[in-house]
């Protein structure tokens, strides 16, 4: 009876221990992922490759998705804190929204990894795990540049601009890195924009959303384009692309311009080879995950953290050290090589999409 006793107290220890710190399995480590929305492809995909990785690594992993909503992604990262993770890795909705949970896990010394996109104005971000966020936006404004021949041809060519949301920090490397390339034609009237909506906030698209581009293109096709043709849309991302392809089919007649985009989803791939998209931008998602895994295995063994940029990403409260990935241009010339021969979709996948 007494014994029973006994071993009941240590049974309810042992539970509310493992329900205290998140450990299950005698010690194994939780690690709290936290990310921004189901709605596109690549986040499913960056969340399942993490779990697949970490499991595999021996921890345990929670996975939250919080449907692009700032408040829900903050109650949800604090729950990750109070349930014991050892380390927290967050894609941010909103890079400014998450402050009082930084400050919980700071205090909690748990070590914060800024995922894809960087968390902005607290001191409590660690690391910073991403692919070169201005070179995206350069190789899509070089693909406008090279596809229209803007250095060997007089032109005039008319270019709109479709952005991501404002309150993503990516956002505007991504439509900096490309304007970087483009401005320089436009000051010298090569490239016009009819609309005249050159500057980010005007171009930005709220949540990245396709229906949200789409509605704005449509604007703007229906206001400019009804006897012009159009030779370039700078898309950042695949799901705006998507929308102004959508666009394009139902109002634009003339012959279709370059279209540019990010992420290679699969709808975007599929929409490349019905030519209502011109390129993509391949950042494998496999290759963001193992790093996030090696980072957290160096920070949780006291190893030093590899990083290769200290300088790039100042969230302003600091330099947060970075790893930067390498992102890739696809096009129809080479998404067979990159996409299908690398094993990252199948021919099936894209047919299906
Ligand atoms: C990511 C892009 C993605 C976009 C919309 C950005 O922060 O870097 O890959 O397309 O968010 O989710």
């Amino acid at each position: 009876m007494f014994g029973k006793k006994i071993l009941g107290t240590i049974l309810c220890a042992a539970i509310a221990f493992t329900a205290l710190t998140g450990c299950a399995g005698g010690g194994t480590k939780k690690v709290g992922i936290s990310m921004p929305t189901q709605d596109l492809q690549r986040w499913n995909q960056d969340g399942a490759y993490m779990k697949e990785k970490f499991e595999a690594a021996g921890y345990e992993v929670d996975l939250q998705y919080a449907g692009n909503k700032a408040d829900t992604q903050l109650s949800q990262v604090e729950n990750m804190i109070n349930s014991g993770c050892k380390v927290l890795i967050i894609a941010a909705i909103e890079s400014s929204s998450l402050g009082t949970a930084l400050d919980k896990a700071a205090k909690k010394k748990i070590p914060v990894i800024a995922y894809d996109r960087l968390i902005m104005d607290n001191e409590n971000v660690d690391y910073y795990a991403t692919f070169d966020n201005g070179l995206v936006g350069k190789l899509q404004g070089e693909y406008v540049r090279d596809a229209l021949n803007l250095d060997s041809t007089s032109g005039p060519y008319n270019i709109e601009f479709t952005a991501g949301d404002p309150g993503d920090n990516n956002a505007t490397f991504f439509f900096n890195g490309a304007m970087e390339v483009l401005k320089p034609y436009i000051d010298a009237g090569k490239l016009v924009c009819v609309s005249g909506q050159t500057d980010f906030s005007s171009v930005a698209t709220a949540e990245w959303n396709t229906a949200n581009a789409q509605s704005r293109a449509e604007n703007i096709i229906g206001t400019y384009y009804a006897d012009k043709q159009i030779d370039a849309w700078l898309c950042s991302n695949d799901s705006t692309a998507q929308g102004v392809a959508n666009a394009l089919e139902k109002l634009y007649t003339g012959a279709y311009p370059v279209v540019t985009g990010q992420d290679c989803d699969k709808v975007s791939v599929k929409n490349m080879i019905n030519g209502k998209q011109t390129m993509s931008i391949f950042k494998d998602t496999r290759t963001l995950a193992a790093r996030t895994v090696t980072m957290v295995n160096q920070i949780l063994n006291n190893e030093t953290v590899e990083v290769n940029d200290t300088s790039t990403y100042n969230n302003n409260k600091k330099v947060v050290p970075t790893f930067l990935c390498d992102p890739v241009s696809v096009d129809l010339s080479n998404y067979q090589k990159v996409l299908i021969d690398s094993g990252y979709y199948t021919q099936a996948d894209i047919d299906n999409a």
